[in-house]
């Protein structure tokens, strides 16, 4: 099974080509990414109508290139997958419209990929990982714990009541000057701080349900700036790290809630799952290794280019949707919101 993926729901331009042979392993054979950073790092934060030109600009290179480097004509697929949201519609349709029209042309089945689910199924197409497990998904947009149970059959355990924890990231970075996107600007800085130093407050600590927030966290960091006003580098350096320290600890906290509620509803979990850009950081990264040696569940980390957005991993979702027959016809419309679990209350300030 050989599967073209296709991912413009954000900043990231992405095509893939993604092949699962008969009773193996899935295998990447391409992965191309386009990161349209330089286009809005002047406005500190993606611009819809920039995102959706630039991807208009480069999509049609990028399956190309992805093809070539896979060795794949269009008549080798099986299927052709997009991203059809949530995200930012205008990019949305970009994907989905090249999508439709090559697996039109090609007379191939069409699969519409929830971008979330595609994070959800990363790990699958990593390590061998059968169901159910726990996903932790921290992103720019999303911050939730949530029960895999199979494909597109999720349990949404807990998530943020505000800000995403990549967004607390960018708006901390921006406070500090620091440039776009600011999640890998504020972890170098960390490095050379003290996270003693401030002492921030960890939101959501010690609650039974697995939910998250992060508004207070970031107006804190304010604060102390405020406080400190002159800002010399150390100063920077010491907020980031301290600003980075109480993240981690709200993470750490709210993923070992989410274990717990997991066992209760569901039983033990095969594994605890990291997906999003955020999960590219490396303090999260250890702070996560030790919770699976302290709680005995499995942590699989899939290496941050598959955590941040890319196409393999709607490639492969597509994969598992088409080995369950689940393909989707010319009229599927794009969808800004979309969440994983339908019957979840929204708890979170508009984004999906
Ligand atoms: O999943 P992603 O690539 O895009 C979506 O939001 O869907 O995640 C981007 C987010 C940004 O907020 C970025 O600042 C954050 O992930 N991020 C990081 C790191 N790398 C990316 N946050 C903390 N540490 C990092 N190393
Ligand atoms: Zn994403």
């Amino acid at each position: 099974m050989r599967v073209l993926g296709i991912e413009t729901t954000c900043d990231e331009s992405a095509a893939a080509v993604v092949r699962l042979p008969p009773g193996g392993a899935g295998e990447i054979l391409s992965n191309e990414v386009l990161s349209q950073i330089a286009e809005h790092a002047a406005y500190g934060g993606v611009v819809p109508e920039i995102a959706a030109r630039a991807h208009i600009e480069v999509i049609d290179r990028l399956v190309e290139r992805a093809l070539e480097r896979a060795g794949t004509r269009l008549t080798d697929l099986d299927a052709i997958a997009a991203a059809a949201g949530p995200g930012l519609i205008g990019g949305i349709i970009v994907g989905l419209t090249t999508g439709k029209a090559l697996a039109l042309a090609s007379g191939k089945p069409f699969i519409a990929v929830n971008h979330l689910e595609a994070h959800a199924l990363t790990a699958r197409l990593t390590d061998e990982l059968a169901f159910p497990y726990l996903l932790l998904l921290v992103s720019g947009g999303h911050t939730q714990l949530v029960a895999v149970k199979g494909v597109g059959d999720y349990l949404r355990l807990g998530s943020t009541v505000d800000d995403a924890v990549g967004e607390a990231f960018d708006k901390v970075a921006k406070m500090l000057d620091l440039p776009y996107p600011g999640g890998p600007e504020v972890e170098r800085l960390a490095q050379e701080g003290d996270p003693e130093r401030f002492v921030l407050p960890r939101p959501m600590l010690g609650r039974a349900k697995p939910d998250f927030s992060f508004s207070g966290l970031k107006t804190a960091v304010r604060l102390e700036l405020e406080r400190v006003g002159a800002r010399s580098p150390d100063d920077v350096a010491d907020l980031c790290a301290s600003f980075q320290a109480a993240a981690v600890d709200t993470i750490i906290d709210r993923t070992r809630a989410g274990l717990r509620l997991f066992r209760e509803r569901l039983g033990q979990a095969n594994a605890m799952v990291v997906a999003g850009g955020v999960a590219a950081n490396s303090a999260i990264r250890r702070a996560l290794m030790r919770l699976g040696g302290e709680t005995g569940v499995r942590l699989v980390l899939p290496p941050p280019q598959l955590c941040t957005d890319n196409a393999a991993m709607i490639a492969w979702a597509g994969i598992e949707r088409l080995s369950l027959g689940l393909v989707d016809d010319m009229s599927f419309a794009a969808r800004a919101r979309w969440p994983l679990d339908a019957n979840a209350e929204d708890v979170h300030h508009g984004k999906a």
